[in-house]
């Protein structure tokens, strides 16, 4: 027997993904790199928009009838019984919170029973620790901290599709994260719908303490974490940031929008100015600090003023990178039925203006990288040209340079040119 697993959606499909692997695989069922190749294809699917669940029932529709079919993840979790009754050829459902139940559903598949789901919600966490081998990279390390969401923003299903918060044991954690950095892994990308809400009760630690204790205990280079919710920001995290070198000076901090009517309107529960103050304090106290975002547009009610707003706090925080969306109505959530609608040639207009300006933004923050040294993390050789690796830099900047050195090696690369979205550069020794 043997599986391929088609992983859609955020890190953490990712990661659920490397575990069931590794479940599997330490039951002797073989994995494969593709579709064809397979008996059991798994697909990992992600719901967060209507597009993404669309291309899950669409993928269904392809795989070809002789392959057994598990779908797993977030759609597996929101939409079970459409799934059972829209697609015969499906063989078993296994919610967010099942999936270490992979090996069962596979044992039943073979026996020949019929059709089932596992989609429950459960209160504990599944301690588990998928070995390097099971894992998509071997410089940097996924580590599930936390799950679910309590936030309920207006327009999100991920609260219906993960449920509520539930948090990693700490020792777990720094298990999970001692191994990877005995096994030479480079970075550690700690995983959650909202890390900084995590918190060990029965240690009396919160998410600084975490990070300060990895910081202090594993050998990697770079800590960073994915994703924090403005909302629960406090000062600590500027501070034990300040304090170690080894937690990038990059965060993942989605406004989703710059004006306080629509965050409002959305349920965040922070206001354009406390978004903004906090930018400033950590740009004021860490030298250097990047940012990174989501946004929304088009969200039900948004005005060509609120539009601008957004457009003025792009400005002013000068992102790194940053992904925007078109507002998807899901199914569940508050706004689905709001009937405010802006029309969808004004969002695609406003979307097009964002990602232009975004692009402007990224060119004039990227030139001024030109002569400058960065350390590059290399993260794999570049397909295409076989004298060329890629790498990232501190911030996240994707980087291509000529280079004999191996996936995994850090390197000081000159930078030469940049485009909105990558720079070239030059190996240099110091
Ligand atoms: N927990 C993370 C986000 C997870 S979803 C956080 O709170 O930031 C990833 C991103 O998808 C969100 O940040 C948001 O920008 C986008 N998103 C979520 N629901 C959406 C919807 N209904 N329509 C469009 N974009 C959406
Ligand atoms: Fe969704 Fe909001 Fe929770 Fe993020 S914080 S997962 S956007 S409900
Ligand atoms: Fe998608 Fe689920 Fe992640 S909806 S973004 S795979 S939490």
């Amino acid at each position: 027997m043997k599986f391929f697993i088609k992983t859609y959606g955020c890190q953490m499909n990712v990661n659920d993904s490397e575990k069931m692997r590794y479940i599997l695989e330490s039951r002797g069922i073989h994995h494969c790199q593709s579709e064809a190749d397979a008996d059991i294809v798994i697909i990992n699917s992600c719901a967060v928009r209507e597009k993404a669940q669309d291309k899950i029932y669409s993928y269904i529709g392809r795989i070809s009838s002789d392959k057994k079919i598990i779908v797993a993840g977030c759609v597996a979790q929101s939409e079970k019984d459409n799934i059972l009754k829209r697609c015969s050829a499906v063989d078993f459902i296994l919610g967010t919170h099942q999936y270490f139940k992979i090996h069962l559903a596979v044992d039943r598949i073979i026996k020949g029973d019929k059709r089932d789901v596992f989609a429950g919600f459960s209160k504990e966490w599944k301690e588990l620790c998928p070995d390097m081998g099971s894992r998509e990279s071997r410089v940097s390390g996924y580590v599930s901290i936390m799950e679910g969401c309590n936030n309920f923003c207006s327009y999100c299903i991920v609260p219906f599709t993960r449920g509520r918060e539930k948090y990693r044991p700490f020792q777990n954690i720094m298990e999970e994260a001692e191994y990877l950095s005995n096994m030479g892994y480079k970075e550690i990308i700690l995983l959650g719908q909202n890390v900084n809400s995590w918190e060990d009760k029965s240690e009396g630690f919160t998410f600084t303490d975490l990070l300060a204790a990895l910081a202090e205990k594993t050998d990697v280079k770079w800590i960073r974490f994915i994703t924090s919710y403005p909302g629960y920001f406090t000062d600590d995290m500027i501070k034990v940031m300040a304090r170690f070198d080894k937690i990038a000076r990059h965060i993942h901090f989605p406004a989703q929008s710059g004006s306080t009517r629509i965050l409002k309107k959305m349920n965040r529960t922070y206001t354009r100015q406390d978004y903004l103050k906090i930018v400033n304090r950590f740009k004021r106290k860490i030298p250097g600090m990047k940012f990174s975002s989501d946004f929304i547009v088009g969200f039900p009610g948004e005005t060509e003023r609120d539009f601008e707003l957004t457009m003025s706090l792009i400005k002013k925080v000068e992102y790194e990178s940053l992904f925007s969306f078109l507002y998807s109505p899901r199914q569940f959530t508050k706004s689905f039925l709001d009937p405010d609608k802006t029309g969808i040639e004004v969002n695609k207009e406003r979307l097009r203006r964002l990602q232009i300006l975004q692009q402007e933004i990224q060119v004039k923050n990227n030139k001024t990288y030109i002569g400058k040294p960065v350390d590059v993390l290399i993260t794999q050789r570049n397909p295409k040209k076989a004298d060329e690796v890629i790498g990232r830099t501190e911030s996240y900047r994707v980087v291509n340079f000529v280079s004999r050195s191996s996936v995994g090696e850090f390197k000081r690369v000159l930078i030469t040119n940049v485009g909105p979205h990558s720079m070239r550069g030059m190996e240099v020794n110091d």
